[in-house]
């Protein structure tokens, strides 16, 4: 099984990173290919805990060779700290290539990132403050600064100076500080030497490698519902964390892809502004954040809990053309009664069965519960199916119901070793 793509089936934080780690140790490639270091994927192997932001899942597989692709937004600064923190723990780095066509996150886009998120006041995005939707409207408006770009200082600078032509008129407005091009292109340049060995024709590379069957996992940083064209929009992120978006963001075509697996956790939970159905208030809430220990990864905000959403992931299905779930975090439901599945949503009295078209009647969803039997036991020691107790079996398989899709992997830890698999996703 060459190609797979990993990505998030609701609102992020479901545990991609411990899906493409694991899938890491077998493959040849792990490929990110959207988003930047807004992404914050905890990975746990023998206990120890490395926290990825830019770098690709596959960076800590000896054998495998990590890629940052061209639909991804790269902060340079970020790259460096986090190859030194890496470095510093003994993990090679060596093997990291990255695109000539990725943009480059600048520290004017960070500003404007920042900058929107003050004028928006009170409808603010919730952004991670990383620079991240302003680098990619650059990039759709023609303007953005490229990796290549690196390596030519006199059109670098061209393309520098257009672009504060422009910011620096907005800034201006805000009451900022203007950027002066000499400075912009001196901070780029000192990384060009460093970034060089790494850049490469990463499209080349990749259909190379799957002509002569080599193993690529996609790994997607956000997720479906955080996706511009179809998630929660205006609350959603600047890229397609959405299964085209591994094609447009590496540049292999969906012919070679075999097989789209979206990880969902067994509850839900969300970063940031915007609507979420199932969302917690009360101490169910409380309680699902501190067993689940739901802390932002990049921002350290708390996320936002609630009940799994079966329309959401039944979405994330079609949208996606998902062929497996991987399921994250049951261990964090156990000793509950009964688990609550929303199954439909009240819309101005009516019952919707799939999430709507319209974001309004999204946003004024109540969910519709089904109530499934608990489990007291501690699970983090299964290691199979049967393993399970008859009721977390029993909620596995209504959640494959109730989501049209079956459930492959299950995660009942934050260790690598912490799964069960019931069909093996590289097979
Ligand atoms: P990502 O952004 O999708 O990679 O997910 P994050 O790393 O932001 O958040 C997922 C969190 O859950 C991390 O702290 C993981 O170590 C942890 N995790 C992943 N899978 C499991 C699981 O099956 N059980 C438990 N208890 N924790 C898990
Ligand atoms: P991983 O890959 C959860 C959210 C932000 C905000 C919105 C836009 O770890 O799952 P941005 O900075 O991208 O412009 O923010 O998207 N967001 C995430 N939420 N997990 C993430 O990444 C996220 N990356 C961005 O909270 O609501
Ligand atoms: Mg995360």
């Amino acid at each position: 099984m060459p190609a797979v793509i990993v990505l998030g089936a609701q609102w992020g934080d479901e545990g991609k990173g411990k899906a493409t780690d694991q899938l890491g140790t077998r493959a040849d490639y792990v490929v990110k290919y959207n988003g930047g270091n807004n992404a914050g994927h905890t990975v746990v192997v023998n206990g120890e805990k490395f926290a990825l932001h830019l770098l690709p899942g596959g960076i800590l597989s000896p054998t495998c060779t990590p890629v940052i692709g061209n639909g991804v937004v790269v902060d340079l600064g970020v790259l460096f700290e986090e190859i030194g923190d890496l470095d510093s723990r003994g993990i090679d780095t060596s093997r990291l290539k990255i695109s000539a066509n990725a943009h480059i996150i600048t520290a004017y886009t960070r500003t404007m990132d920042a900058l929107s998120e003050i004028a928006l006041g009170d409808k603010k995005i919730g952004t991670t403050g990383r620079g991240i939707g302003p680098t990619y409207a650059d990039k759709v408006s023609r303007s953005g600064i490229r990796v290549q770009d690196l390596f030519h200082e006199d059109e670098l600078r061209a393309k520098v100076e257009a672009a504060l032509a422009q910011k620096n008129i907005l800034l201006k407005e805000y009451g900022a500080e203007q950027f002066e091009t000499d400075a912009v292109v001196a901070d780029l340049l000192s990384y060009a030497d460093r970034v060089r060995p790494m850049v490469i024709d990463t499209t080349l590379e990749l259909n190379n490698g799957l002509d002569d069957g080599k193993t690529i996992v996609f790994e997607g940083g956000q997720s479906t519902m955080l996706d511009i064209d179809h998630g929660t929009y205006p609350y959603v992120t600047s890229s397609n964390p959405t299964a085209g978006g591994a094609c447009t963001g590496t540049g292999v075509g969906p012919t070679k892809i075999d097989r789209v697996i979206g990880v969902a956790k067994a509850y839900i939970t969300r970063v940031g502004e915007g609507p979420f159905p199932t969302e917690l208030l009360d101490e169910s809430g409380d309680w699902l954040r501190e067993q689940g220990h739901e802390y932002g990864v990049t921002t350290g905000r708390p996320r936002r809990c609630g009940w799994y959403d079966a329309p959401v992931v039944r979405y994330s299905s079609r949208v996606n053309g998902l062929t497996d779930i991987a399921l994250t975090k049951l261990d964090v439901l156990g000793g509950l009664d009964q688990i609550p599945v929303c199954v439909a949503y009240e819309v101005n009295g009516e019952r919707v069965d799939e999430v709507p078209a319209f974001a309004a009647d999204f946003a004024a969803a109540t969910p519709i519960y089904e109530y499934r039997p608990g489990w007291s036991e501690d699970i983090s020691e299964c290691r199979t199916f049967e393993d399970l107790p008859q009721a977390a079996q029993d909620y596995v398989l209504y959640l494959e119901e109730v989501s049209r899709c079956r459930i492959s992997v299950i995660g009942v830890g934050a260790g690598r070793e912490a799964t069960i698999v019931r069909q093996d996703l590289l097979d």
